[in-house]
C-alpha cells in the first residue's frame, strides 16, 4: 500500500454521513489539536497499545531520514488513554491530510471517565503501509527520535509533547515514558 492514505480514507467515507462524530486521538492529536472541535474529553480504548513504530516522512523526519511517531498495535486487554474530540465531518480534510503518511480511518469503541461509551474514529498506521518501521530496541528508537527533524519540527518535541500530554491525563504509558527518559539521557550526555 502506498504511504499516502488520503485517497483511501476519502474513498472509505466512514462517518462522512454523520453530522457530528467522535475522534479518538492518541499521539500528536492529544497535545496539538489544530482543528475546530465542539468539545473534548479524555477517553480510553481497550485492546490497543501506543507504540513509536510508524516512520514519519512528512512531519518529524524526511523520506531519507524518517523520524518515529506513534501508531496503535493490537494488544488484548490493554487500555490506551487518549483525548476524544467531538467534531463535524468538515474536519476530515484537515485530518486526512495530517495523517496521510500511512494512517487509515478505523472505528473504535471509546470509554469516557464517567463510564459511558461511544463509537469513535481513530487513525491507525498498520504494518502494510510503506512508512511502517515496527519494533526496535528502545535505545535505538530514542536515538532515532533524538536525531530526526522534519517540516513539523524536531522529532524530540513530538515525544516530549506526547509524554507531557499523557502526564496531564494521568495516563500510564511505560513505552512512552521510557523513551522520554532515554531521550533526556542522550541529550544530557
Ligand atoms: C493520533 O494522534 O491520534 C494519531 C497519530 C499522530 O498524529 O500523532
Amino acid at each position: 500500500m502506498s504511504f499516502n492514505t488520503i485517497e483511501a480514507n476519502r474513498r472509505d467515507g466512514r462517518f462522512a454521513d454523520r453530522e457530528q462524530l467522535w475522534l479518538f486521538g492518541y499521539g500528536s492529536l492529544i497535545y496539538k489539536a489544530g482543528f475546530d472541535y465542539i468539545e473534548r474529553r479524555p477517553a480510553t480504548i481497550t485492546g490497543w497499545q501506543r507504540r513509536f513504530w510508524q516512520g514519519s516522512h512528512d512531519h518529524r523526519g524526511t523520506p531519507d531520514a524518517p523520524g518515529r511517531v506513534v501508531t496503535l498495535v493490537e494488544a488484548p486487554g490493554e487500555v490506551c488513554t487518549g483525548m476524544a474530540y467531538r467534531i463535524t465531518p468538515a474536519v476530515f480534510g484537515h485530518l486526512d491530510h495530517r495523517e496521510k503518511n500511512g494512517y487509515l480511518r478505523f472505528a473504535t469503541e471509546m470509554t469516557f471517565a464517567d463510564g459511558s461509551h461511544d463509537e469513535g474514529l481513530v487513525y491507525i498506521a498498520t504494518p502494510e503501509n510503506e512508512a511502517y518501521l515496527g519494533d526496535a530496541p528502545a535505545e535505538e528508537i530514542a536515538r532515532q527520535i533524538a536525531e530526526s527533524h522534519g517540516p513539523s519540527g524536531p522529532n524530540r518535541d513530538y515525544l516530549l509533547g506526547l509524554a507531557a500530554g499523557l502526564r496531564e491525563l494521568g495516563a500510564e504509558d511505560p513505552h512512552v515514558f521510557d523513551l522520554e527518559t532515554r531521550l533526556r539521557a542522550i541529550e544530557n550526555a
